[in-house]
């Protein structure tokens, strides 16, 4: 898929698009604002650091500001292939705009026609519920570390596909060789492909 075809057009006037080299300062700086630096000690991090993302999104505003962002992940689902979500944040100035839903949307959308079975992630219940996410979809499975139980949740993008997934999750993404939070598909990524 292009990533014209990938871009929507909102009444907010909010685009969703893939990840660019040129957005990679945009983008820490939004995750920094939205999380601050304990974002690196979260225990998800261990299934992302030097790994190249399996798709990255970001929506960008009319004037081209980048004002979102998601990624996800390669991970080894108790011997099932699945996809780790994260981390997902909005511009504090443009939250409740329904732009991390539309970042959902699209994450969820793409890797569904990718062919990926599952999506796991650390975040709020109440939040990602609305995308089908449930604490049941994940029961078996565990982060590598400490997480809150009822944070960590599960979707099947294909039926089944978590049904027999049991143990602890695993980073299987393609090494970024040094470089760990370039998107995927970046020049400097294929370079030091
Ligand atoms: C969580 C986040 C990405 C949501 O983005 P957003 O663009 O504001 O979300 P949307 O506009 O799609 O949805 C807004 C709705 O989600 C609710 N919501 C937002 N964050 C929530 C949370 N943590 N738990 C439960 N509900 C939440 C809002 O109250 C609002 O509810 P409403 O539809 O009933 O009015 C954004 O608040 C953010 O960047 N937060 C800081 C980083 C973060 O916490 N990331 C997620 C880690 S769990």
């Amino acid at each position: 898929m292009t990533s014209a075809a990938l871009t929507h057009a909102s009444a907010t006037g909010v685009a969703i698009d893939v990840e660019r080299d040129h957005d990679l300062f945009a983008r820490e700086n939004l995750l920094d604002a939205a999380m601050g630096a304990s974002r690196f000690r979260k225990t998800s991090e261990r299934l992302r650091a030097g790994r190249i993302p399996a798709l990255a999104l970001v929506a960008r505003d009319d004037l081209g500001r980048l004002v979102g962002t998601v990624r996800l992940w390669h991970v080894d689902a108790g011997g099932w292939p699945a996809l780790l979500l994260g981390p997902l944040a909005v511009a504090a100035d443009r939250r409740c705009d329904g732009i991390g839903a539309r970042l959902m949307g699209a994450a969820i959308a793409r890797a569904k026609a990718a062919g990926h079975g599952a999506v796991l992630l650390v975040g709020d219940a109440p939040y990602y519920a609305r995308f089908g996410f449930s604490r049941d979809a994940a029961k078996n499975l565990q982060m590598p570390g400490p997480v809150e139980l009822d944070r960590f949740l599960g979707l099947e993008l294909r039926e089944g596909a978590l049904a027999r997934a049991r143990g602890r999750l695993r980073p299987t993404g393609e090494r970024a060789q040094g470089r760990s939070h370039a998107a995927p598909g970046s020049r400097r990524m294929r370079k030091a492909a």
